[in-house]
């Protein structure tokens, strides 16, 4: 099976085939999910919270997203592989937007970088695609906009939002995160738009829907868990019962046994 491909998104748009895209940082996670035929892992900034566990994503910096997202690549066969670029590694100027996005693809074998912002960054996408880097835009939660937003909640400003998503098409970015915002308005402006929109937290009528890791599978159980989050397994409770069972067998002797270890 080949491997996906940016013109793959415009064309599921197309013809109606939904995008299901997850957040994946390290190699056998990538794997698993590459193999469970996810179209598109994003090797997100939100690893500042799921495996840095900060309590934003402001302090990821390029060689960790290089880092974690060469890992990624290497995992996988299929997936279209997107690279977050991170907080200020590309708000300075569209020159720096393209050395930053440049030094991703040419260091991990990914195929695309996402950045946060509308209209103030259509410049910087319409350069960042002209370098032949193909651009996701990512709109309404912005998690590297929250000392100005002040916390984490659902955006509303619709006329905003709609310029937004048509400016970021204009520039050139091949999809769009909507993150958090009326699921009547992802819905309208998935209309509006050519490219997919890939919604989290943004309702059924997105053209494809991105989750987090460690949200879907309950990795981070005492965490804060947003409405829609669907835990689709709790992989961190049985991690938790397993190393649990490990530590009693060691401390009564069951582990290792005549069969686990050599003669
Ligand atoms: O960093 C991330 O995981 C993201 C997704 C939630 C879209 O940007
Ligand atoms: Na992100």
């Amino acid at each position: 099976e080949r491997r996906v491909t940016v013109p793959d998104f415009a064309a599921w748009k197309q013809q109606g085939r939904k995008i299901a895209v997850i957040t994946a940082y390290d190699y056998p996670t990538a794997r698993l999910l590459d193999a469970a035929g996810v179209d598109c892992l994003l090797v997100g900034d939100s690893m500042g919270t799921t495996v840095q566990g900060r309590d934003t994503t402001l302090s990821v910096t390029l060689p960790q997203i290089i880092y974690h997202s060469e890992m990624v690549a290497r995992g996988t066969k299929r997936a279209l592989v997107v690279a977050d670029l991170p907080f200020l590694s590309y708000h300075v100027s569209p020159r720096q937007a393209i050395r930053s996005a440049g030094r991703v693809m040419k260091g991990t074998g990914c195929q695309a970088v996402k950045l946060e912002g509308g209209r103030r960054m259509a410049a910087t996408i319409r350069a960042v695609v002209d370098a032949e880097i193909p651009v996701m835009a990512h709109l309404g939660l912005t998690p590297q906009s929250i000392r100005r937003l002040g916390s984490y909640k659902v955006q509303r400003e619709e006329d905003a939002l709609r310029e937004d998503a048509r400016a970021v098409f204009e520039a050139g970015a091949f999809a769009v995160v909507l993150e958090c915002i009326p699921a009547r308005l992802a819905a309208a402006i998935s209309s509006e738009i050519p490219i997919p929109t890939i919604g989290i937290g943004a309702g059924a009528g997105c053209d494809g829907q991105v989750l987090v890791l460690h949200d879907m599978f309950g990795l981070l159980s005492d965490g804060f868990r947003p409405r829609f989050a669907r835990r689709y397994a709790e992989l961190g409770e049985q991690m938790k019962q397993a190393a649990a069972e490990y530590v009693r067998d060691v401390r009564g002797g069951a582990f290792p046994t005549e069969d686990e270890s050599f003669r």
